[in-house]
């Protein structure tokens, strides 16, 4: 299938996921109050009319991700209504999203969607006043006792953002943490500029200079355009940043391998960025697709990490790979084709970790019979920090830090919403946890 019509198989996949989400949290809610039980049953007889259109593609609901992406959203906006402040007008927005993205996709079922969307709005009640965000309170970072003596400390570094509020401020924090920490190399999960500007780019490249260790980027999907003028020059500017074509790097240290791709997809994307305060497009155009892929240099680069007897190795991208069941669901993922390649490359018994940045959250993505995928949060965002990895002769201890700057983190929090710091804190688990290589 060509790359237009898998996005908008996949793309009308993740909006049936996202209704029959919906349709099982405001089904749980219903136990709780009247009025759950007509959303419910709007949230479903819209994922049947989804059904339909993906039938028209030949394709059926994925029946079997509904309840790992109910299970998300009501981590987020809670197991009861009001549990979380604004959580079920954020339920809402979700269905907002859906309606604004596959409208031109679902032909004359457009309208039915609609209807059910406006009987959905008409019952929300907003409040006069925003909530403000809980009170400011420091991350502990989980204390994880590496397997046998560490043989090298490595950074991970999410997501940047350069030329986005607070992302410069954020960023010179970490770098002087990681300059503090020990570790002998840093990876950079991509989306190192906002707008894919070459001003970002400069700035960037300036700020990371700082880093003492050895940094190694990745292209993210907001690297692949820049934005203000709309050209497709991300590649050439990120090759002329960091030296090296975006197709994936192989870095051998200290008898460890680190697989670092460069998922995100030179494509634009059809829609503008979503504005989730007021559920509609915000104006002007949007950036690049957020789905992620990997080129033919980076399928030969797997297959150099599975070849047998390759020393152990670490995989870095940008997209989470599939099933990816947090928002947008699918989409927002690694194609699935590309998730399938890196799994049979995880299978190969070389790989000890896969981490993935593009979220900005603490999550474990999957698992691949106990090898884990993992998403990093980031400096600019809550909880605000990166990761640090020990490495012994058989295998790792991985956790997240927070920043140090306090008054920095004061001034942050002050904008991390109740629904947002669900979102990205994570749970004990997964900002910490020790890996460590089954006996073969
Ligand atoms: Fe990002
Ligand atoms: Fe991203």
């Amino acid at each position: 299938m060509d790359l237009a019509g898998e996005t908008i198989t996949d793309l009308i996949r993740a909006t049936w996921l996202i209704e029959a989400g919906r349709a099982d949290l405001y089904r749980r809610w219903s136990h709780e109050g009247s009025g759950w039980d007509s959303r419910a049953d709007g949230a479903d007889e819209r994922a049947r009319l989804l059904a339909d259109a993906l039938g028209e593609l030949g394709r059926s609901p994925d029946a079997h991700l509904v309840e790992g992406h109910a299970a998300w959203l009501r981590n987020l906006v809670g197991a009861s209504p009001g549990e979380v402040p604004l959580g079920d007008l954020f339920a809402a927005r979700l269905g907002d999203w859906v309606e604004a993205h596959v409208s031109r996709f679902v032909g004359d079922r457009n309208s039915r969607l609609k209807e059910l969307g406006d009987r959905e709005r008409a019952a929300l009640r907003f409040p006069d006043n925003l909530p403000s965000p809980p009170p400011f309170e420091a991350i502990e970072t989980v204390e994880v006792e590496p397997p046998g003596e560490v043989r090298l400390r490595f950074a991970i570094l999410g997501d940047l953002h350069f030329g986005s509020p607070g992302a410069e401020a954020a960023a010179r924090v970490a770098i002087s943490d990681i300059n503090a920490s020990g570790a002998e190399l840093v990876i950079q999960l991509g989306d190192v500029t906002d707008r894919g500007g070459k001003d970002e780019f400069d700035l960037a490249v300036k700020t990371l200079g700082e880093l003492e260790p050895p940094l190694t980027t990745m292209m993210g999907n907001h690297d692949v355009i820049a934005i203000d003028d709309q050209t497709l020059s991300g590649r050439e500017l990120y090759g002329s940043a960091f030296g090296r074509e975006a197709d994936g790097v192989l870095i051998e240290h200290k008898g460890v391998r680190f697989a670092v791709l460069d998922s995100a997809t030179h494509a634009a994307s059809p829609f503008g960025a979503f504005n989730f305060v007021s559920g509609t497009f915000i104006e002007g155009p949007g950036g690049a697709l957020v789905h992620g892929s990997f080129t033919p240099p980076q399928h030969d680069l797997l297959a150099e990490v599975a070849a047998p007897g390759a020393p152990p190795a670490f995989v870095f991208l940008h997209h989470p790979p599939q099933p990816f069941l947090a928002f947008p669901p699918i989409l927002f993922g690694l194609r699935e084709s590309d998730s399938g390649r890196l799994h049979a490359t995880v299978d190969s018994g070389n790989v000890w970790g896969v981490f993935a940045g593009h979220t900005h959250r603490n999550a474990r993505t999957r698992d691949y019979d106990g090898v884990p995928a993992q998403e990093v949060a980031i400096a600019r965002d809550f909880p605000f920090g990166y990761a640090l990895v020990d490495v012994t002769a058989r295998g790792y201890a991985f956790r997240f830090v927070q920043l140090s700057d306090e008054a920095l983190l004061q001034r942050l929090y002050s904008n991390a919403s109740a629904i947002h710091r669900r979102y990205g804190l994570g749970s004990p688990q997964e900002r910490g946890f020790v890996w460590t290589k089954p006996p073969s």
